[in-house]
């Protein structure tokens, strides 16, 4: 038997067919950069609309590569419906619940950060829980204790911007295409890390597993400017202080993600660190992070770079509720706010 996974929490519309053995028969993500590039961040709204013009044409994409009947060959249909931009929800809750009427499947909700972390288990015969569960993406970066797929408690994340936000904006500042993660990360490659002293803010503060980055993206701003008042041109920057800027903030932005999750390893005594979310596809972070739960002698497991940012083959944490019976009614609403 079959899943049909559908995810649509922000700017991706995607869809994936995964047996119960969580192979991919077919997945596909539509991408709408070129519909937020010129905002340099995705519109709400925007997001919404195109959502409603990729999402049929994903869904026959996918139930035609995967070769399924679906009547005869899904177990269920599967949505993320928490958190995310409301409208974008709305797009993909309305297009699973429309199949299971018309398909008599049932639902599961998907809890998008759940199954950010649930990437991890994908390829792996043994499972990833217990473990402490990193999220580090464009719209969040938390911090959980995952006792199992569908039990978790919150431990602490970003009280501002997340850390792939941060990216995002840096990268902006210093010229770069949007998103700028990516971008940010293969510039930083060759300027020089400890060019800038830059703030690691809540690093050194062992009493909270809480983080934040809108000071650490203002102090690079800071360092364009000198003041912070006077206006700048990016592309007249020379490419040796936006490389060094890069590699300095990278390296602050990757030293406080690792330093809070070796904090909540402590904290928890757990011995598995799952890390998942846009940013996890970043090098430097992977590297140090490895290095980190060497030290301490702790399991360490990253998404596939290919599986880091949005896409429904994570949507196979639907297998784990199919398993227990636990499906949502049809009149099943939306919760775009992160439900700890
Ligand atoms: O998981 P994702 O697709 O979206 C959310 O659920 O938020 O993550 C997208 C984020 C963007 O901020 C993007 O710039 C960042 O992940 N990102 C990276 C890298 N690749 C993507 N950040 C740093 N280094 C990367 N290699
Ligand atoms: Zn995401």
């Amino acid at each position: 038997m079959n899943v049909l996974a559908i995810e649509t929490t922000c700017d991706e519309t995607a869809a994936a067919v995964i047996t119960r053995e969580r192979h991919v028969l077919a997945s596909a993500v539509a991408s709408q950069e070129e519909v937020h590039e010129r905002f340099q961040g995705v519109v709400p709204e925007l997001a919404a609309r195109a959502h409603l013009e990729r999402i049929v044409p994903i869904l026959r994409k996918v139930v035609t590569e995967s070769g399924i009947q679906p009547t005869r060959d899904l177990a269920a249909i599967a949505v993320a419906t928490e958190p995310g931009l409301p409208g974008s929800l709305l797009v993909g809750l309305a297009a699973a619940k429309a199949l299971c009427v018309a398909w008599d499947k049932p639902l599961v909700a998907i809890n998008h950060v759940q199954a950010h972390i649930y990437a991890c288990q994908l390829g792996r015969a043994e499972s990833i829980f217990p473990c402490v569960g990193f999220v580090v993406s464009g719209g969040h970066t938390n911090l959980y204790h995952c006792h199992a797929a569908n039990r978790w408690k919150y431990l602490g994340g970003t009280i501002d911007d997340a850390v792939g936000e941060a990216f995002d904006k840096v990268a902006v500042m210093i010229g770069l295409p949007y998103p700028g993660g990516l971008h940010l990360s293969r510039l930083a490659a060759e300027g020089d890390a400890t060019a800038f002293a830059l703030p690691r803010p809540l690093l050194k503060d062992r009493s909270t597993l809480n983080m934040s980055f809108s000071g650490l993206k203002t102090a690079v701003r800071y360092k364009l400017t000198g003041t912070g008042k006077q206006d700048f041109r990016a592309l007249e920057l020379s490419e040796e202080l936006r490389s060094n800027l890069a590699a300095s903030f990278q390296q602050a932005a990757v030293d406080c993600v690792v330093g809070k999750a070796e904090l909540a390893l402590k904290q928890t005594g757990l011995r598995r660190l799952c890390v998942g979310g846009g940013v996890a596809a970043n090098d430097l972070l992977r590297q140090d992070l490895a290095t980190m739960t060497e030290r301490l002698g702790v399991e360490l497991l990253i998404a596939p770079k290919d599986l880091c940012t949005d896409n429904a083959v994570m949507g196979a944490i639907a297998w784990e509720k199919i398993d227990q019976q636990d499906y949502s009614p049809l009149d099943i609403d939306i919760h775009p706010g992160l439900l700890r």
